[in-house]
């Protein structure tokens, strides 16, 4: 391990440590938020490489252009029912799929009537939003004036697409215990500078998010949730006028997510292409995904 990694590493779990002091107790979906977004630090923000060959996992957009042209087909046949659409990327990654879906799209009409005059990134991490900029800095001029990131959702109407390939699973969870008929909140805390488990109550607008789903679970059931997921489709959906909302990544249904054998939740970590189940590892150096 390079030693400005053990420093960005070290650094990391000082943050994370502090708000555990200063808090009496972290709640795991905002450990999870700092081991990957803390500012400069967490995976996707300390300038690691993380997509490919030589990170710890692999997209359907780095692999080559194949994903992205099948998807600007799509967005084609969209625009064409749209009065000036735009596309709206959310986690938009290396800004491969950007780069590759604006010159698919050019290359589809010569008059050029597919290509969306704006392309807008919504993205969390500096790091990576740094890195889209650069790989958009490769295009033409006239696809590369086109691309433009905002710092917060659109907030005037548009039509066009709203997409994203795997940010739904890079998203943080609240991970719950249902036992003795309740719901209870897993919190970090120390125990001698060793992170430990323990289980709270969860504040009343979380427990009825987890109770809306009206699950039925056997006594100490382990599994995850996204807080607040309503409300953030809804900011980003919010203005979109007509178009179409797409999402890509894994998943299960619900039946299968939150089946009585899979009692042990969904976290999975990647490093160096290997998948472990323990988020407490190499904490700042590995993926964590629900
Ligand atoms: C697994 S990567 C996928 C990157 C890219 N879409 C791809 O397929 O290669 C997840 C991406 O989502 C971003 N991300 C996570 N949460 C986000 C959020 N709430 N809003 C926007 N981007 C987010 C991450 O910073 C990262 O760019």
């Amino acid at each position: 391990m390079s030693d400005s990694l053990k420093q960005i590493q070290q650094s990391l779990w000082h943050h994370i440590t502090t708000a555990i002091k200063d808090n009496d107790g972290l709640p795991f979906v905002d450990f999870m938020r700092m081991a990957l977004y803390q500012p400069g630090l967490g995976y996707y923000s300390a300038g690691l490489k993380k997509f490919g060959q030589a990170g710890d996992f692999i997209t359907a957009v780095e692999l080559g252009s194949l994903f992205a042209q099948s998807m600007a087909r799509q967005f084609a046949d969209v625009f064409k029912q749209l009065q000036q659409p735009v596309i709206l990327e959310l986690g938009a990654g290396s800004g491969r799929f950007c780069a590759d879906v604006l010159t698919a799209l050019d290359g589809l009409s010569s008059s050029a009537q597919y290509l969306p005059e704006q392309y807008l990134i919504l993205e969390v991490s500096a790091d990576l939003r740094q890195q889209q900029q650069q790989q958009i800095q490769t295009l033409s001029d006239d696809l590369k004036r086109r691309v433009t990131w905002l710092d917060k959702f659109p907030d005037t109407e548009f039509n066009g697409v709203i997409f994203a390939n795997e940010v739904l699973d890079a998203i943080p969870v609240e991970v719950f215990q249902f036992k003795d008929n309740h719901y209870r909140r897993l919190i970090l805390n120390l125990d001698n500078d060793q992170l430990v488990e323990q289980w709270h109550d969860f504040p009343d607008e979380l427990l009825s998010q987890i109770k809306a789903r009206e699950l039925t679970l056997p006594d100490g059931y382990r599994s995850e949730f996204i807080p607040h997921l309503n409300e953030w489709m809804a900011g980003i959906t919010q203005y979109l006028n007509q178009g179409l909302v797409l999402f890509v990544d894994y998943g299960y249904g619900r039946d299968v997510e939150y089946h009585p054998e899979r009692n042990a939740g969904t976290l999975v970590c990647h490093q160096r292409h290997q998948a472990n189940f323990n988020p407490y590892h190499d904490v700042g150096a590995q993926d964590i995904n629900p």
